[in-house]
């Protein structure tokens, strides 16, 4: 699993670490929009909703039809598989001054550019990933200032068990609260 914030770079990783893997990769939003496995609309985000029912059962259907690895990637991806199908969970951390300037450029504003913000700074996709799948299989990776490259061969090194996985290796509220920039991230939306 790929997890984490819009913008960190989850399918740029995954495309690159499944050519390298031979593995194949899901990418959850694409397959939802293309697929049509939604269930409505949200509106105040202008984005779809999608159908978790239709996308587990499509996904566990994708695999059975494969041998070789899977990378599922999307920030909901540990909620489609039971945690015992899943054999690492990593969650790639960006820091938000770096974010903000990716989101900006894929015209992210507003309530969609502070709400996900908000959720890189407070730790949501780890926490939500850590519920489901339990703490022993999460990797964090910091992937700012990074090449996709370089993340990864971090990613490589921690499956080929060169590596140990680590979670709480960022702390985007400290750094801001100490740069005194917290209330210029966290807004009031
Ligand atoms: N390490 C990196 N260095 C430079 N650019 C990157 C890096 N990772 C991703 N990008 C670029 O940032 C943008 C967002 O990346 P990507 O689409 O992979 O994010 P995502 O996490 O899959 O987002 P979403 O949740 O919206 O699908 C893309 O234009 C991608 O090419
Ligand atoms: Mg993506």
């Amino acid at each position: 699993m790929i997890t984490g914030t819009p913008g960190v770079g989850k399918t740029a990783v995954s495309q690159f670490l499944a050519s390298k893997l031979k593995a194949i990769h899901i990418d959850l939003t694409k397959l939802v929009k293309q697929e049509k496995l939604t269930s409505g609309v949200d509106k105040t985000r202008k984005t779809l909703i999608a159908d978790m029912k239709k996308v587990s059962e499509r996904v566990q259907d994708i695999i059975k039809s494969y041998e070789q690895d899977i990378i599922i990637d999307g920030h909901y991806s540990m909620n489609v598989l039971p945690a015992k199908n899943v054999y690492l969970a990593f969650v790639l951390r960006r820091d938000p001054e770096e974010l903000k300037k990716t989101m900006e450029t894929r015209e992210f504003k507003n309530r969609k550019l502070w709400e996900n913000l908000a959720a890189e700074i407070l730790d949501v996709c780890l926490w939500d990933a850590v519920r489901a799948c339990g703490a022993d299989k999460m990797c964090e990776i910091n992937v700012t200032s990074k090449t996709i490259e370089g993340v990864v061969e971090e990613i490589v090194a921690v499956l080929e068990e060169k590596r140990k996985c680590r979670v709480g290796i960022v702390d985007w509220l400290g750094k801001l609260e100490k740069d005194g920039r917290l209330n210029e991230f966290l807004k009031d939306f």
